[in-house]
């Protein structure tokens, strides 16, 4: 038995699987974001805790043999989350979250020097870990001058299970603090932010193991204690492993609360300027690109929130026929954007509206929005030199058959989906955690083997025309809205 767990933005799921990963169970805590501030976005670290725990007790109560069984523990989480400890490895605040904006005037400053992205081979986003760092420096100094150590949110869940501080290259890819081609913190880098590297978790590959589980906690839970925890991964990488992108041309596209287009690659080939990211894979010798957009099934929970009805219910108001786009468009920038614009300050619009514009109209806008901002980010990715050439969805938004069609038309891509329900980025933490303990001798492309396809989304060449003309119209529309 092997146990996944994956810290997501808005709930915690635990995923036990044996070894022929068949899935035996699978239990969800539920996580609220929190926004103090316009453009803030954090969560109690204390609240991810609580949420294993809550996910925990309820495969002990379902599972509890599986559960004593469990040989190895994987782990995923939400990205770039800074998440500040004292002395007393205690949070020392709330954990600034990936899609908080607060640091973009550090962020930027950080990226006008190009020590950064020559070696991180990133743009510094001011959602990434160290812009955070630096306005703390400024805005909370005595928060910063009792910071010990700097966790990244999954790494804390390690902190608990098993009392030691580690990250994964993948995730640690994401902070603006890595030499992500050598894989190696950078003492430059760190020094730029007034960081030192006895602050930072020790780095392990993903598939190595990376602490081993507590008596305390084992005890509770009826589980053996010592079970190897593997380094796991950011939930992009994680989710990759998940489906099994872990060569090139393999990709994916995740419709989370942000929206992924994730390209897999063997080699180290940054291209900073598209906005494109390039960061270490979860598995050892591997990197991979990915554009992110910041609202996906965000975008469409806020439009159901405010008409007051279920995203679900939304898009199956639609039906499954995708049609061609009509004059109303969304720009889906609700906290600013990252690929392709890097612009922290766009906010998202609707154009287009007319005395008979309706719901479904809207609905359709914005999954055409959000879509279209994934284009966006395959146009980058093409640019970078590491498109994909198919795709896997994964995520929530994965559920409406109208938008994995919309993706396959607007991108003109075949879109896989799997057949196992979605457990992609839980999935392979747990396989991650089953190369941990198979050690250093494992089949990686065996137990990341790609997943049964339920059905292929193809590109509906009569849409081709009015998608490219729709997309070319949408456009125009972020230089006419932007203030830069
Ligand atoms: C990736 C990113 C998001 C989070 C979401 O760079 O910020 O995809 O990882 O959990």
């Amino acid at each position: 038995m092997h146990l996944g767990l994956d810290l997501g933005t808005s709930g915690l799921r635990a995923l036990l699987i044996d070894d022929a990963q068949r899935v035996i169970g699978v239990a969800e805590g539920p996580l609220t974001v929190s926004r103090p501030h316009p453009g803030w976005s954090e969560q109690d670290p204390d609240a991810w805790i609580a949420a294993a725990e809550a996910a925990l007790d309820a495969l002990h109560a379902t599972h509890p043999a599986a559960l004593s069984a469990v040989r190895s523990i994987g782990l995923s989480g939400q990205m770039h989350g800074a998440t500040l400890l004292g002395a007393d490895d205690r949070p020392l605040r709330p954990c600034i979250l990936w899609n908080d904006m607060r640091s973009h005037v550090q962020a930027a400053a950080l990226d006008a020097d190009p020590r950064f992205r020559a070696i991180s081979g990133n743009i510094v986003f001011p959602g990434f870990t160290a812009p955070k760092l630096v306005w703390a420096a400024t805005q909370e100094p005595a928060i910063f001058a009792a910071t010990r150590t700097v966790l990244l949110p999954k790494d804390h869940l390690r902190l608990w299970l098993t009392g030691e501080k580690f990250t994964d290259m993948s995730d640690a890819s994401g902070t603006s603090w890595l030499d992500v081609g050598a894989r190696a913190w950078s003492v430059p880098l760190l020094d730029a932010t007034g960081m030192r590297a006895d602050q930072m978790p020790a780095l392990a590959e993903g598939t190595a193991p990376a602490g081993a589980l507590r008596a305390k906690i084992a005890a509770r839970w009826g589980m053996k204690t010592g079970v190897v925890v593997a380094g796991g991964g950011g939930d992009n990488a994680a989710s990759a492993v998940g489906v099994g992108v872990t060569a090139p041309g393999d990709g994916f596209v995740s419709l989370g609360t942000s929206g992924v287009l994730f390209a897999a690659q063997n080699s180290y080939a940054p291209a900073a300027a598209s906005a494109v990211h390039t960061f270490c894979h979860a598995l050892p010798g591997a990197w991979h690109q990915m554009g992110v957009i910041l609202s996906a099934s965000a975008a469409l929970e806020w439009f159901g929130a405010l008409v007051g009805a279920r995203p679900a219910d939304l898009t199956a108001a639609l039906g499954d026929q995708v049609q061609a786009p009509g004059p109303v468009q969304f720009l889906p920038y609700l906290s600013g954007e990252r690929t392709p614009h890097n612009d922290a300050a766009i906010r998202g619009a609707f154009t287009g509206l007319s005395h008979d514009t309706g719901r479904a109209a809207l609905t359709r806008a914005v999954l055409e929005g959000v879509t279209f901002a994934l284009r966006d980010t395959l146009d980058a990715l093409r640019g970078a030199g590491g498109a994909p050439t198919r795709l896997i969805v994964v995520g929530g938004g994965s559920a409406s058959r109208y938008w994995v069609q919309l993706i396959a038309d607007a991108l003109n891509l075949p879109v896989d989906l799997p057949a196992e329900g979605e457990f992609g980025a839980a999935l392979g933490a747990a396989r991650l955690g089953m190369l941990a303990e198979a050690g250093p001798g494992a089949d990686i492309a065996a137990i990341c083997a790609p997943p049964a396809i339920a059905r292929s989304a193809v590109p509906d060449p009569a849409l081709r025309g009015a998608m490219d003309d729709a997309w070319g119209r949408w456009r125009a529309l972020y230089p006419a809205l932007s203030q830069g």
